[in-house]
């Protein structure tokens, strides 16, 4: 990476002037005195994003400009509040209360939007998960989570297995169904139009778990990272700080709910700041993202490195048939940024592409370039104030400048993690070292106090930003007839970061054709989801394994990029 290379401050009017004297002299407790537990001593997330507007002078401004291919909405602060109110009363007639698990399983939508702030209005736990996912995704979550109500559509509840769900009590369907499916399953409009638009909120402690995103680790199941109602402090100061939203900021995050992005910052830092949000749903394409950029003026605009290298790759006249001019600030943030994205952002959008770093786990922001602040492109930039970032070598020592080691921030900041559901030993496994959070990536910090990302020191793959555990991709493969073992890894992508790649060996009696290689791919693709398949496959006869039996991973990849192969003392013959 060249260190030399700056972009200096191309925009002006930011929240944050000043970030050393911000770093120096900032207090998370100032914060806190924006929400009502400053008085009450109770909060709730929902009631902060939404209600407290809808009670103010901006109850009539928008704040939510929906819009797909056949749908074209707008709700202010004053709706969003009485749709959700709605939802909250339709879970409470269900007799679902603080604590429960409400899963969201549907493509973005108005509804997506009302169930999600009214489960949490009544101190539901809400589990948003990705429309993409297929049968077996689904029941690892809703068993984990123990999900009393899923909000799903009937297209998508064929991919529920119901009756393996005994905790399932409730099933809201969002959308038309042909016949009247019984007892458990609730007409979503229906029930919405006959509830009443006023709510007795559930006033919570600030640590009341709040919100569950299942994440991917290198091995087993996929995990609940739990946040808490706290972690709106975080989202709040981050959306001022990094997102740098002002009044008048129209605000547009790409990132669906299923992925933490899409509700920390597809739905908390702004409302919270009060900001109009547009959430546009459909599938990418250039010419869809452009057109949603006009035509509702986006001013912020929070993507993703994979989505910035496509639009490259769609080329600059494809920009040009668009005004644009109204974009002020854009972010990035799920994997590196490449430095040559960010000098095509500056050539094409006239703007410099911030890229930021955090974590399902860490719930928010902790790593960021600010609009005040020289950018060196390639670096993930620097910690927010109140957060003290590290790299540390694996007995926790603190590294000096341009050492590599492990990506650390000293415990607890506000929109930390709380649990892992169900998982202690899973959860202590981050904080092994006293007083830190150990994040799995590696990385080295610049004599500036600039961080630059490295990789991930176990094996989640990263793939179009999205985290992919090579287990649960595994444990899919191995589960079709022809497959006796695989290894799963990530290879290199100029575009998608990442893509799995698949080692598999055959059962006896299969032959490795073309064709088996397409079935197995659209065996994952079924089974678990799209973007988990592994695009690319490879037979072996044999995978590299430990003396314990545990696929080498490290070898495959050093194989795939044609690099040493390293210690080989615990493979197997
Ligand atoms: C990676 C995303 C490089 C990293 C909000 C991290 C990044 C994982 C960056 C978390 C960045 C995220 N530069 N790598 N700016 N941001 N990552 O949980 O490996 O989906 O540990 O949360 O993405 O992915 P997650």
């Amino acid at each position: 990476m060249d260190h030399s290379e700056r972009i200096k401050v191309m925009t002006t009017g930011n929240n944050l002037k000043d970030y050393e004297e911000a770093y120096r002299n900032f207090d998370w407790k100032e914060v806190e005195k924006v929400f009502s537990w400053y008085e009450t001593g109770k909060v709730n997330a929902a009631y902060e994003a939404i209600d407290r507007h809808a009670e103010s002078d901006r109850r009539d401004k928008i704040a939510l400009y929906y819009s797909d291919a056949n749908r074209e909405e707008q709700y202010t602060f004053l709706e969003m509040k009485e749709k959700s109110n709605r939802f909250g009363n339709v879970l409470r007639k269900l007799g679902i209360k603080k604590g429960d698990r409400v899963f969201i399983f549907m493509p973005r939508s108005p509804e997506l939007y009302f169930s999600f702030l009214g489960a949490i209005k009544i101190g539901a736990v809400v589990g948003p998960l990705f429309e993409a996912f297929m049968e077996a995704a689904v029941r690892d979550r809703l068993e984990n989570s123990e999900a009393v109500a899923l909000v799903t559509t009937p297209q998508l509840l064929e991919r529920v297995p119901v009756k393996e769900l005994p905790a399932l009590k409730h099933i809201i369907l969002v959308g038309e169904t042909k016949e009247d499916l019984g007892e458990g399953y609730i007409d979503f409009h229906k029930e919405m139009e006959a509830a009443s638009p006023e709510l007795d909120i559930e006033w919570v402690d600030r640590e009341d778990p709040m919100l569950i995103h299942y994440t991917s680790g290198s091995t087993g199941k996929p995990k609940g990272v739990l946040h808490v109602h706290n972690a709106m402090i975080q989202h709040y100061q981050t959306g001022k700080w990094v997102l740098d939203l002002q009044e008048d900021d129209i605000y547009w995050c790409t990132a669906d709910p299923g992925w933490v992005t899409g509700t920390s910052y597809g739905i908390f830092a702004p409302w919270l700041n009060g900001v109009t949000n547009v959430i546009r749903g459909g599938r990418f394409s250039p010419d869809d993202w452009y057109h949603t950029l006009e035509k509702y003026g986006v001013t912020v605009w929070y993507s993703a490195p994979t989505a910035f290298r496509m639009l490259m790759g769609a080329g600059e006249e494809v920009a040009k048939k668009y005004d644009l001019s109204r974009v002020r600030h854009i972010l990035s943030v799920g994997e590196p940024l490449n430095p040559e994205v960010v000098r095509w952002g500056l050539k094409v959008y006239g703007r410099r592409i911030h890229d930021n770093w955090w974590m399902t786990e860490t719930g928010g922001i902790l790593i960021a370039n600010y609009p005040c602040m020289e950018i060196k492109p390639g670096s993930m930039g620097r910690p927010f104030p109140g957060i003290k970032a590290a790299i540390l070598d694996d007995n926790g020592n603190e590294l000096p400048p341009y050492q590599m080691g492990n990506l650390a921030i000293r415990t607890p900041w506000p929109s930390m993690m709380r649990a892992i559901w169900k998982n202690k030993a899973k959860y202590d496994e981050y904080f092994r070292i006293p007083g830190w959070y150990i994040s799995g990536d590696s990385a080295y910090m610049d004599e500036d106090g600039y961080f630059w990302f490295q990789g991930r020191l176990d094996d989640v793959i990263n793939t179009s930003g999205e985290r992919i555990g090579p287990f649960e991709v595994e444990s899919k493969l191995v589960e079709h007839p022809a497959v006796a073992e695989a290894g799963v890894i990530g290879k290199p992508d100029p575009v998608r970061g990442e893509i799995i790649k698949a080692f598999i060996s055959l059962r006896a009696g299969y032959e490795p054709t073309e064709e088996l290689k397409k079935e197995i791919y659209e065996f994952v693709k079924k089974g678990l989801a799209a973007h988990a398949a592994p695009r690319e496959i490879e037979f072996k006869d044999k995978l590299p394994k430990t003396r314990s039996g545990k696929i080498m991973r490290r070898v495959l990849k050093a194989w795939e990029l044609g690099l040493p192969t390293g210690d080989l003392s615990t493979m197997e013959d």
